[in-house]
């Protein structure tokens, strides 16, 4: 079956903030691919959907949300370019290797180039290969190195 033929890539709507919100719950756990400094919640999704409401995509399939993109415009101050910041891109592990990650990537290019956007930018963890490999097939490169480092602020002792 060709599954991208039967993909419908749209804005999402707010009756679809719940079905986001459960699939990055599936998607991006404590253990996996989340990020440090973005936690996925509810908070998340909405603020991004009343924020950035035409920068929220969905993939829906049999009526159903199987992904979803979610990105911001920054723009830089002494920059003259605006950024395109794909911050959380989600597809269900049910339909994964189906072009659904692509399709909506491809869309979510699209917005940001209507919007004049002419850099995309997208962050992972360094041991997220599947989304590393995805984005390169894309055309992202110049991967570069970004340390964490954490201080315990508990008592000593
Ligand atoms: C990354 C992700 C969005 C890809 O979605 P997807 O719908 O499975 O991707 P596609 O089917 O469009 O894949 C396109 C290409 O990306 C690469 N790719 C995708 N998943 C891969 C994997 N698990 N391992 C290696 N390469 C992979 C392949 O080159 C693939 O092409 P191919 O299937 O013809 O070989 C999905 O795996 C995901 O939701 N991951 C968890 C969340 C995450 O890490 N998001 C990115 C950071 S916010």
């Amino acid at each position: 079956m060709n599954m991208a033929s039967e993909v419908e890539i749209r804005t999402a709507t707010i009756d679809d903030l719940a079905a986001i919100f459960h699939l990055g719950e599936k998607v991006f756990t404590p253990k996996g691919f989340s990020n440090l400094y973005r936690t996925w919640d509810e908070y998340e999704v909405t603020h991004l959907f009343n924020s950035e409401t035409e920068y929220v995509l969905v993939a829906e399939v049999d009526g159903q949300v199987v992904g979803f993109a979610m990105g911001t415009i920054i723009e830089k101050a002494r920059s003259a370019w605006s950024y395109g910041h794909l911050l959380w891109l989600g597809v269900d592990p049910d339909v994964a290797r189906m072009s659904i990650g692509s399709l909506l990537f491809d869309r979510f290019r699209e917005v940001m180039e209507t919007q004049g956007i002419r850099m995309l930018l997208v962050d992972t963890q360094a041991d997220n290969a599947p989304a590393i490999t995805f984005f390169q097939r894309k055309g992202f490169e110049n991967p570069t190195d970004h340390v964490y480092m954490t201080l315990y602020l508990g008592k000593d002792g």
